[in-house]
């Protein structure tokens, strides 16, 4: 049986994901030489003939792994919890890798006074690509807001006057700053998660039990 014998695919993301993955698999003893940044390769090769790596979009990394084209995947929780509002089950998230750290967050431009907005019952217009995430902080504080859905590029929403506010990723707070948004609300932490198919589980989970040990060991908080 040739799938049985295909190497493991590991779907994730290029840029931070894949930088933060690269000590992870190391601990597992794997190097991956080649980056995606520099060749346009989709399908790269490991130290480990028994494992290899596609780079497809951040928010398609559950997909390739709920339809068993990759057996494992590392996704952010922003993305697995957009997915799993389409595609209820079928994700089996073991290990929160604590790579990728962000903040998904409400943010406004400067001088615009949210709470009062909030406090006055406004029906604010929110600009984000993470609408499930966005639907339920909003509906969690009571408010009603009407959310458009954008695919990119929030931050420029409240500049251009179709929206009032964004929900969206921060990390350095560098893109708010430079777009003169501030951020008002926190409404989850953020961290990327391993996640596995789960008949690939079932039929290989000998060969993915040892990857599975080496992230859980590299992504468990050490002592000082
Ligand atoms: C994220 C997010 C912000 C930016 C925040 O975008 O959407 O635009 O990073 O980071 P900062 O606080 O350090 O400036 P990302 O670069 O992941 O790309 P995306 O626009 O494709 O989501």
């Amino acid at each position: 049986n040739g799938r049985l014998d295909a190497p493991l695919t590991l779907a994730l993301s290029k840029g931070r994901i894949f930088e933060e993955t690269l000590p992870l698999l190391a601990e597992a003893g794997i190097e991956v030489t080649e980056n995606p940044e520099n060749s346009r390769k989709l399908i790269i090769p490991t130290s480990d003939p028994g494992l290899r790596l596609i780079i497809v979009r951040a928010s398609d990394v559950p997909t390739y792994v709920q339809y068993g084209a990759a057996d494992l995947g590392i996704a952010g929780k922003d993305v697995l919890i957009e997915h799993s509002a389409e595609h209820p089950g079928g994700l089996y998230q073991p290990i929160d890798l604590n790579i990728a750290k962000c903040r998904l967050c409400v943010a406004v431009p400067t001088g615009f006074d949210y709470q009062k907005a909030v406090h006055q019952g406004a029906r604010l217009r929110v600009a984000t690509k993470y609408v499930t995430a966005a639907r339920e902080h909003f509906a969690a504080k009571g408010m009603h807001v009407d959310l458009i859905k954008l695919y990119g590029s929030m931050e420029l929403a409240p500049l251009v006057g179709l929206a009032d506010a964004i929900v969206d990723l921060v990390s350095s707070g560098g893109t708010l700053r430079a777009n003169n948004l501030v951020a008002v609300e926190d409404i989850m932490h953020i961290s990327s998660r391993l996640v596995v198919n789960q008949a690939a589980l079932k039929t290989r989970g000998d060969r993915l039990q040892p990857l599975l040990d080496a992230f859980q060991r590299a992504s468990a908080p050490r002592m000082a």
